[in-house]
Formats: structure tokens, sequence, C-alpha cells
């Protein structure tokens, strides 16, 4: 059965080992509950790497007063059933020194000496910003959100030390993000480059990105939730064939705006509401002025978020990607 460490002094005897032998360690840091989404990165981890850490953390930093984090899906003994399953029998692994995967799951305040409260003008303490990247698309409505990423990645970083890390391009913003944090902190653990970012998995018959959030969705939100992902999907295509930016996110819109009226008139007790759809440099992270078009610019994020009754769900496309 697969270790699972809850305190850091445990996990660093552990990882001390995997130094000696200078093993590649993969890391994939989450909040649980975990799905395909989750799954995908941890293949992909275990496929490149001696070893193997799954970190399981719902971190409290990253949720503001008002944010689900006392209704957050905790799912431990399932997503440790998961990862059993995944694990690669320890006499086939790369190098068998290790059983290939391990788990960080440790408390609040292990992660937190200094404690951390949800209010952030009243927080003393260390924590670490991306300035000027952590605004724009899901910072416009979570301010203090990233703050919370990029302070408890630096953690696990630390603790971890891991030689690649993995995460998902469903929060696409978070990846470059700390792909820059890497950058700018100069970290050896793991190195920018070493820092993989891998495909948005999505249910395999209406495209809707795989989220531990999902959860939270009624039958008749589920049933209208790919809507987001449709309105990309329209917005993606008017740009490729040519239309500007604004003409683009306005087909983006008309979706929701159809799918909306559509639920409302078949009265399936289900709202929805827009909350943005922007294009921004993938570089910069700057919005792109609404007269641009695709052949001036580079890569471009195209992302949005959308609240089926409470539940936010986020999705996006990178465009000029192939
Ligand atoms: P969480 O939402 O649990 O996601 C953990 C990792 O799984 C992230 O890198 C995320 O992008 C990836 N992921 C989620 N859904 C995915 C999907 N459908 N396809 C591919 N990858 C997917 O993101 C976080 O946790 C936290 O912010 C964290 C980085 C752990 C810091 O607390």
């Amino acid at each position: 059965t697969i270790p699972i460490f809850t305190t850091i002094a445990d996990y660093r005897v552990w990882r001390r080992q995997a130094f000696k032998g200078g093993k590649s360690v993969g890391f994939v840091p989450t909040m649980g509950a975990l799905h395909e989404g989750h799954l995908s990165l941890v293949r992909r981890s275990l496929a490149e790497n001696d070893l193997t850490v799954v970190s399981i953390f719902v971190n409290p930093a990253q949720f503001a007063p008002h944010e689900d984090l006392g209704t957050y899906p905790r799912t431990l003994p399932h997503d440790l059933e998961l990862l059993e399953a995944e694990a690669v029998p320890a006499s086939t692994a790369p190098s068998s020194l290790h059983t290939p995967t391990a788990v960080f799951a440790p408390t609040v305040s292990e992660m937190y000496p200094s404690g951390i409260v949800q209010n952030v003008t009243e927080q003393k303490g260390t924590f670490v910003e991306v300035k000027g990247y952590g605004h724009q698309m899901e910072g416009m409505s979570r301010p203090t959100f990233f703050r919370g990423v990029a302070t408890v990645v630096t953690k696990l970083f630390n603790v971890v030390q891991p030689t690649h890390a993995y995460f998902g391009q469903k929060d696409i913003q978070q990846a470059l993000l700390l792909k820059r944090l890497c950058r700018d902190l100069l970290l050896s653990h793991p190195e920018p480059q070493n820092l993989h970012i891998i495909p948005t998995a999505r249910d395999p018959v209406d495209g809707l990105a795989l989220s531990s959030r999902n959860a939270y969705l009624t039958p008749e939100g589920r049933a209208v939730a790919s809507t987001l992902r449709l309105a990309l999907q329209a917005a993606q295509s008017a740009w490729a064939a040519g239309l500007s930016k604004g003409e683009s996110i306005e087909k983006a819109t008309a979706v929701v705006d159809a799918k909306g009226k559509e639920a409302e008139e078949k009265g399936l007790g289900v709202s929805m509401k827009l909350d943005y759809v922007q294009m921004n440099d993938a570089q910069t992270f700057e919005v792109l002025d609404s007269g641009v078009k695709r052949d001036q610019t580079e890569l471009v994020i195209l992302s949005g978020a959308l609240y089926v009754d409470k539940t936010r769900l986020i999705d996006n496309i990178l465009l000029g990607d192939t």
C-alpha cells in the first residue's frame, strides 16, 4: 500500500533516501476529491519518474471568506483507493528501492505554522505573490486566489523537493504563473522547464472539463454545464475564421444567453450566469484589444467562468497552440 505522510518531518526522511539514489521525483499537487483529470497527471508522472508524490491538501489561503472552503469535497479514503489502483507495482517500477507512489496529506497547522485566517487584511506572516500575473482572468473575481496558490505551492515544493511537477491546463493561469514563480525565485526543485502542463481531461460525452466542483451540480445543472465549453468553442471558431477578438467574444456570450433562455423555457429550474469570457496574451496575461485578429497575435488564452446555480465552473482553450 501507498505510504501516506501527514507530517513534514516523516516525509523528509523518505525524501532523503530518494536523494541518495539520485532518483527523479514527480509531484502532483492536488486538493483531493480526485477524478480522471488528476489521475491523468499522476499517470504522466508515474511514466516519467522513478517516484511520484501526490499531495492532498485543501489550502485555506486560496479561498476567500465567502467561498466554499467549508463544503469543498473531502474524500481521502476514496482518493487513496484511486491512487492505489494507479500505483505501479514496486517490482516493475523503473527502480524498486521504494513504493513508486507516496501521498503527502498534511494538516493545516503543519503547512501554516504561523496560522492562517480567511481575512487577508488581518493576516500576518510570509506570503508569495507573483505580481502582475494574478489579477487578470481568474484573479478578477478572486483577487487573493493566486497569492494563496503561489504561497502553498512554494511551501509544497520546499517540502516535496520534486525534480518534476505536473499541472493541468484546466487551470492555465495557475500553471503559467507557477512556471514564472519557479523562474523568478530561481527554484531548482523543480527547475522551471520541468514544470509540465497536461491537457484538460474532459467528459467523453459532452466535453465538460472534469473538476472536483462538478460534484456540486444537480442533475439539471450537470445537463447544461457544458455550455461554457460550447461558448468557448464558438469564440474559437469565430477567431479562426478571422473575426476580431470583440466579435469572437460576442459569439461566446450569445451561446450562454441562448442556452440560458432555453433552460428557462423548458422550466429546467437551473440558472446560468456568465462570470467572464476573455482573451489574454499567454505571455503577459494582458487583455487583447477588441479589434485584434488572429494574425496579429501569438499564443492567446481564451478563458471563461460560468456559474451554474451556485457552482463556479472554469474552462479555457489555447489559441495559436498548433
Ligand atoms: P486541484 O483543483 O485539486 O487540481 C490539482 C491539479 O489537477 C491542478 O494542476 C489542476 O489543473 C489539475 N486538474 C484539475 N482538473 C483537471 C482536468 N480536468 N484535466 C487536467 N488537469 C486537471 O489546482 C489545485 O488543486 C490547487 O490550486 C493546488 C495547485 C493543489 C494548490 O492548492
